[in-house]
């Protein structure tokens, strides 16, 4: 007797998605220095908002630490890896005088919205940081100015009930991985009550947010459901599943591994659509199509948006350590 056939599920699968350039970059600085180095290389936070990605360097021995005080003294002389997430100016000036030697693998568009902010202010500007409060990223764009030099906003009501020290010397910043359109709205309305508010040189939201953002925008429409994959404290991939709601998708789940997806959730459906936050490996997008591919006859849409070139170069300690061959 032969198993009754499965049912068709189209997978609508955007691109981009998954790794940035400036994850991959983050990544390739703690393996590289491990090679270099030998282990332990110690990493301050979470090197990307990613346990898939943070186990696998464990395995190679990576240790993970929220302050540099728990790096014990007879380590001294192996490196600590810096988050892509940026750190505040306490954390180096820490590490010098600790005597640590620390390798910086923030990504070159955070510090890029570092460099603005510091520049708002040399220029007398009070910044605004638009942002989610306790974000690392958040942490680390604050600390690059002394105490209450940064304001925060992260809604549309927090910019109504604003009031800033001096209303015309004011210039903005943001988060790297907000939401396109909210923040549009947040800086609009900052507009409206503060007209010589001054922008950034450029956008603070990444290519790679703003990229993500939009296949996902492009492919919501008609889809019954649509699984991110990304860890829960992962701002970017939150903000594609609220992206994909918004854009027309009946239900919308973040999950980190194919076990977490609840199949009672797809029962009578036709079409998914799939994407990956910055931080999730493209093997889980994999493992997704696989568990699916298993319970339905699951045909995989491409549903391509533009195509990334960015690459970022490793700090230059590590550039000649070649990243092949164990
Ligand atoms: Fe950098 Fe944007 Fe990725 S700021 S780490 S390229 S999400």
């Amino acid at each position: 007797s032969s198993l009754p056939a499965k049912t068709p599920i189209t997978l609508r699968l955007c691109g981009p998605r998954g790794f940035c350039a400036g994850v991959d970059r983050a990544i390739q600085i703690v393996v590289l220095a491990l090679k270099e180095f030998g282990a332990p290389v110690y990493v301050r936070h979470e090197i990307v908002h990613n346990r898939f990605v943070v186990e696998g360097l464990e395995a190679k021995g990576a240790i993970f630490v929220e302050e540099l005080d728990e790096i014990p003294p007879e380590h001294r002389k192996q490196p600590v890896v810096f988050s892509a997430h940026g750190v505040p100016k306490s954390v180096p000036a820490d590490a010098q005088s600790r005597n640590l030697f620390y390798l910086d693998a923030t990504c070159p568009l955070v510090s890029k919205v570092h460099k603005q902010a510091m520049r708002h202010q040399k220029l007398g500007r009070h910044v605004v940081l638009i942002g989610h409060a306790g974000h690392p990223e958040v942490i680390g764009t604050m600390g690059q100015l002394p105490d209450g030099a940064v304001s925060l906003i992260e809604t549309i009501e927090d910019a109504d009930a604003y009031m800033p020290p001096d209303p015309d010397n004011l210039g903005f910043v943001t988060q790297t991985t907000l939401s396109v359109d909210d923040t549009a709205g947040v800086i609009r309305r900052l507009h409206e009550r503060f007209p010589n508010l001054t922008a950034p040189a450029a956008d603070s939201i990444c290519y790679a947010t703003t990229n993500r953002q939009e296949a996902v925008k492009q492919a919501a429409p008609g889809c019954d459901h649509f699984i991110i994959v990304g860890a829960p404290n992962s701002s970017n991939s939150k903000r594609l599943v609220e992206v994909a709601l918004r854009a027309g998708a009946k239900k919308s789940v973040l999950v980190q591994r194919a076990a977490e997806i609840d199949w009672d959730d797809f029962g009578d459906i036709a079409i998914v659509g799939l994407s990956a936050g910055a931080s999730a490996p493209e093997v889980i997008v994999d493992e997704i199509i696989e568990a699916f591919r298993l319970r339905y006859e699951a045909r995989v849409e491409l549903a391509d948006t533009v195509e990334e070139t960015e690459n970022f170069l490793v700090n230059r300690e590590l550039r000649h350590v070649p990243l092949t061959a164990q």
